[in-house]
């Protein structure tokens, strides 16, 4: 009986580490993802001029780019699927090279762009391209609103 009993609670142990998600790490890739997109937000109204143009605050979202990029691939673990709400899609998991690859363009586009951009005419000129690459990746990689 004692032996059935043990058989049964490693069966169950077993069934729950398989299933089991990883949802802390996908609360912490989408706390950093929404800091990065609150950085961005007001740069974003800046370029449509529907706020005035301030360089530091610029700045200061391509350096949270940069910060960001760096950080967000190690937060796509295998076990991170499903759960926590999560707006990954599973194609990440199948191309996960494509999404290395554009992190790692997110932060070197920033990086130039911190460069770059000066003054509000070099800002009108860069933005654009350096806010593509997190459209292009959420029209890939991330659920659409419904
Ligand atoms: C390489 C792919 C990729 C890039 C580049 C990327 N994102 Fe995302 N983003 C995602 C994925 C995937 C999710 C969904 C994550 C989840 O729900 O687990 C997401 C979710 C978000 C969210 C929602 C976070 C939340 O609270 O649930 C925000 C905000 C966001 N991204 C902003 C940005 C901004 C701003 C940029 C560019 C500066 C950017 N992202 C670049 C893949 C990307």
């Amino acid at each position: 009986m004692r032996r059935v009993l043990f058989a049964v609670v490693v069966f169950a142990a077993g069934v729950t580490a398989g299933a089991a998600q990883n949802v802390s790490v996908i609360k912490e890739r989408k706390d950093h993802l929404k800091q990065m997109g609150d950085a961005v937000k007001p740069v974003a109204a800046m370029f449509k001029g529907e706020a005035d143009f301030e360089l530091g605050k610029v700045q200061s979202a391509l350096k949270i780019m940069q910060e960001k990029a760096e950080i967000l691939p190690g937060l796509f673990p295998e076990d991170s699927k499903t759960g926590g709400d999560t707006e990954a899609l599973p194609v990440i998991w199948e191309e996960k090279a494509d999404v290395e690859a554009r992190f790692k363009k997110l932060g070197e586009s920033a990086k130039a762009a911190e460069a770059a951009i000066t003054d509000e005419d070099t800002f009108l000129g860069t933005w654009k391209g350096v806010a593509g690459n997190c459209s292009g990746c959420h029209k890939k990689f991330r659920k659409p609103k419904s």
